[in-house]
């Protein structure tokens, strides 16, 4: 793993967004894999910056050339629920960067058949290609997308329940009331994590100093998801000083 610490949070955000920008622009062939949660908010305001500043021509054909699949949606919630993840990319990715919605990929949360959904959306991702760069961020009890403790390393594409604790931690977008929270997820795998072409791992806040220490000083276990990640040869970590045990 290699590991660049910043200062704060705005000087992570901006490399985050220059390394997601120069993805697309220079590989734009390979599919990017996209994150949410409050740790990607300011990486996507960072992005929209970025991209507004771009030359007409570079922003048409970054528009043109977009190709994105999210990493996780909530059971039951669709684009017209504020709460949903296909919402967040609205507000944050799409509209911003003026992107056709198409081009931004993730789970159908309102499928009949959830599982279906996974193994659909799985196989959408593999017929892409595959991911070339997946941003991910880091839940409180070591999840990655939302694999939650315990999960394989080869964990597939799937539905799953969603544990208390991450409940609670997201419970701010409906209106801060944990049991308002889907208790059921589709979350790409371990597997299709894994089989990315290189990780852009971004960490920010005390809050989490705990656990990144834990998934890359321990052996890899299934009760820490985010342990997985030694096992692949090109993840960076992008954290701010308050993320990392001194
Ligand atoms: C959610 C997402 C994860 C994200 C995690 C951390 O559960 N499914 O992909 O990494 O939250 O969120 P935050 O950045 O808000 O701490």
């Amino acid at each position: 793993m290699r590991r660049i610490v910043l200062p704060d949070v705005p000087a992570v955000a901006e490399r985050a967004a220059e390394l997601l920008l120069r993805q697309r622009l220079e590989t734009p062939e390979r599919c990017l894999g996209l994150a949410t949660g409050g740790t990607m908010e300011p990486v996507y305001a960072a992005l929209a910056r970025r991209v507004r500043s771009l030359p007409v021509a570079e922003r048409q054909r970054l528009q043109r050339q977009w190709r994105s699949f999210n990493l996780d949606e909530y059971v039951g919630l669709g684009a017209d629920h504020p709460g949903s993840f296909a919402t967040v990319m609205r507000h944050r990715l799409i509209d911003p960067l003026d992107l056709d919605g198409e081009k931004v990929q993730l789970p159908d949360g309102r499928a009949e058949d959830p599982s279906a959904e996974a193994r659909r959306y799985a196989a959408a991702l593999r017929r892409a290609g595959g991911i070339g760069l997946q941003l991910l961020g880091l839940g409180r009890n070591g999840h990655l997308g939302f694999n939650e403790p315990p999960s394989a390393v080869d964990a597939p594409c799937r539905c799953l329940s969603l544990r208390t604790v991450t409940r609670e931690h997201n419970a701010a977008a409906f209106g801060g009331r944990p049991e308002a929270v889907p208790p059921r997820a589709i979350t790409l795998g371990m597997a299709e994590i894994l089989a990315a072409d290189r990780i852009l791992l971004v960490v920010t806040g005390t809050a989490k100093a705990d656990v990144l220490q834990r998934a890359f000083a321990e052996p890899p276990t299934p009760d820490l998801p985010a342990s997985w990640l030694q096992r692949h040869p090109a993840v960076l970590l992008l954290a701010d000083a308050a993320a990392v045990v001194p």
